[in-house]
């Protein structure tokens, strides 16, 4: 029985971690380790994302929230800016992002907001090569081939440009 199941160009789903590729994996155990840092004492709902370079550097980040419930950042736009500032000129290959409620170890479905869908479309036009993402969506693993596919049509400055 196959594990791997396509359901758009560029969106592949897989049934368990195991069969993930092993770079895959081992991105999905650093975003996992990532939730260790997350700050959600209002949501109680802890996300991690790890970024992986082109050259191995690994990025984590996790969502920091504030009492001021606007000022809540996630997990993905963390470890995005944490990678533009501290490695402003490396590529970014792929990102995973996982979640689970607090005291509970099991990871459960997240798939990114469309607010950080819409910061990682920017990072990908500026690097010029995709950024491949990889979430859990109704309890399946989906790899993403790129944030173009997550946000197809995403405002890339328009007009305000040039
Ligand atoms: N959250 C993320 O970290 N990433 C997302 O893409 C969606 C939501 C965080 C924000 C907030 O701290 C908590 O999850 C509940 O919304």
């Amino acid at each position: 029985m196959t594990t791997k199941r396509l359901l758009m160009k560029g969106l592949t789903f897989f049934k368990t971690l195991e069969d993930l590729d092993a770079e895959s994996k081992y991105l999905v155990h650093k975003a996992k380790e990532a939730t260790q840092t997350s700050y959600a004492p209002y949501s109680k709902f802890h996300v991690g994302a790890a970024l992986l370079l082109e050259d191995g550097t690994l990025v984590p980040g996790s969502n920091q929230e504030n009492a001021s419930y606007p000022l809540c950042m996630c997990a993905e736009r963390v470890a995005l800016y944490a990678a533009a500032s501290q490695f402003p000129r490396k590529v970014i290959k792929k990102m995973a992002v996982v979640a689970h409620k607090k005291n509970h170890k099991e990871l459960v479905n997240a798939t990114s907001c469309g607010a950080c869908r819409q910061v990682m479309s920017e990072f990908e036009m500026r690097q010029g090569s995709p950024i491949q993402v990889i979430m859990m969506e109704n309890d399946q693993w989906a790899i993403c081939s790129s944030v173009s596919v997550l946000l197809p049509m995403g405002f890339d400055g328009g007009s305000l440009k040039g």
